[in-house]
């Protein structure tokens, strides 16, 4: 082997070590948001939630079929019936609901962490997070 040849590889290993400390050189953590929100879009949840504040909810008195009327049934209920209860969670009956919700308080409320941030927040949508959130908030009322 010349002496030339040897060196090849050695010249291309350093040209790709300085391209690789070049290239990242000028990186804030903030240009990594957008991509960290495709890898969540690539693993199956969906586009950032809304912020969801006590002023979203207009409803006085929103009623338990109102979660159902914002998706609960379509999207959660195949897990979570009476006959299919995924950690014994109906989301069909206002009871087995009831029991997993501190009235008032969402953010301290099991159902809500779990969609909002928790294993369940890949089946959750806008809709789905308010009506949970206010029906919380404004009494967990049947
Ligand atoms: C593909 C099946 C599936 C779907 C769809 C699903 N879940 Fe779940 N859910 C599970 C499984 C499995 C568990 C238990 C493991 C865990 O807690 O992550 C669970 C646990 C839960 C719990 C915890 C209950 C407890 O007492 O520990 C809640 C609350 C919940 N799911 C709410 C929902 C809501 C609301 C939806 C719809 C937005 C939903 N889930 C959609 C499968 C599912």
């Amino acid at each position: 082997m010349s002496k030339i040849q040897m060196f090849k590889p050695i010249v291309l290993v350093i040209l790709l070590t300085l391209s690789f400390f070049v290239s990242c050189k000028n990186e804030k953590s903030s240009d990594k948001e957008g991509v960290l929100q495709y890898y969540a879009l690539l693993l199956g949840s969906s586009a950032p939630l809304a912020e969801i504040t006590d002023a979203d909810c207009t409803d006085p008195a929103p009623t338990f079929a109102s979660l159902g009327q914002a998706g609960t049934t379509a999207t959660c209920s195949n897990c979570h019936n009476a006959g299919n209860a995924n950690a014994g969670f109906d989301i069909t009956s206002y009871n087995s609901t009831r029991n997993r919700i501190t009235v008032g308080n969402p953010k301290g409320s099991l159902l809500f962490n779990k969609i909002n941030s928790g294993s369940m927040r890949i089946y959750n949508t806008n809709a789905i997070n308010k009506a949970i959130y206010c029906w919380t908030l404004k009494g967990g009322n049947p």
